[in-house]
């Protein structure tokens, strides 16, 4: 049985310095493509299912497909991590289904109601053994259907952090350091110090949202000031998934729509591995 605690991973990648990547997913062949990523690549995985795909294959469908899968590779550690959610019950249904870990966003709330969420969210999951992301401050971009304007993006305080982590109990923790959801318009600023100060005082483990579009390097600085989890969402749903199936659809002969989904999976898996390659996850289930 490879599905295991999300800080179980992230707790191992802060002893060793790199991060482990949680991916989005908008259908079944990104599922697997992740998988054959993670696969090939002898790294541990985070899958992370956001709202908006499970109000399509359902909670239950997605943790089925991602456990079904995991005995296909048994040697890799995998994450099944319900991303942003703010609607406790829904919450409570998947971990009632299996889910490993959980994202309980309360950012857009004020800091006690966040905090009461949060705590509220922990409890559960910890009867069953669930790890819990929360976030503070705000990640600016498009976020599945919720919009949040970038030039009002609150960043996290590093006092604040060290609090609500101390309130909370918290396993990990999403800051907003100048990354953003969805491709960028221009190239992101990330605060590297602000990374750092948390950092140092804070062992919780630290979250960078709005992956896609990142420069190698800026993810590479922002492990190194101790980011242990980094989320990529867009770039498969749409480089590895959508444009492969709109490139492919019009040769799509007698309605066989299997070989798209077959290069919807090799493009995910390319993606997927050069991540992990710059997460430096890379070999990590062999240590
Ligand atoms: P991107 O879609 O920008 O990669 O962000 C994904 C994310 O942070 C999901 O929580």
């Amino acid at each position: 049985m490879s599905l295991v605690r999300m800080d179980y991973v992230l707790k191992k990648a802060q002893k060793g310095g790199y991060a482990v990547g949680a991916f989005n997913f908008p259908d079944l062949s990104s599922i697997q493509g992740i998988m054959q990523g993670a696969a090939a690549k002898n790294s541990p995985v985070i899958i992370s299912p956001p709202v908006f795909t499970m109000d399509e294959m359902g909670e239950e469908m997605c943790i089925r497909c991602i456990e079904t899968l995991t005995h296909e590779y048994p040697e890799i550690d995998v994450v099944c991590h319900l991303d942003h959610c703010s609607d406790f019950e829904r919450i409570k249904r998947c971990i009632d289904y299996g889910f490993t870990s959980v994202m309980v966003d309360g950012s857009a709330l004020p800091y006690d109601q966040n905090v009461e969420l949060t705590c509220k969210v922990v409890d559960y999951a910890s009867r069953f053994g669930v790890s819990v992301e929360a976030e503070l401050g705000h990640i600016g971009g498009v976020e599945e259907d919720i919009v949040v304007d970038e030039r009002k993006a609150l960043f996290t305080q590093p006092k604040q952090a060290l609090e609500f982590v101390k309130a909370t109990g918290i396993d990990a923790l999403a800051i907003a350091v100048g990354t953003a959801h969805g491709f960028y318009k221009q190239k992101p600023k990330l605060d590297f110090e602000r990374i750092a100060e948390i950092r140092a005082i804070t062992d919780c483990c630290l979250v960078l949202h709005g992956g896609s579009g990142v420069p190698d390097e800026d993810f590479k600085k922002a492990i190194s000031l101790g980011i242990t989890k980094i989320n990529v969402g867009t770039e498969l749903k749409i480089t590895g998934n959508f444009d492969v199936q709109k490139a492919l659809f019009a040769e799509a002969t007698h309605g066989d729509v299997r070989k798209i989904q077959h290069q919807v999976r090799i493009k995910t898996q390319e993606i997927v591995e050069h991540k992990i390659d710059v997460f430096g996850s890379a070999g990590k289930m062999a240590q």
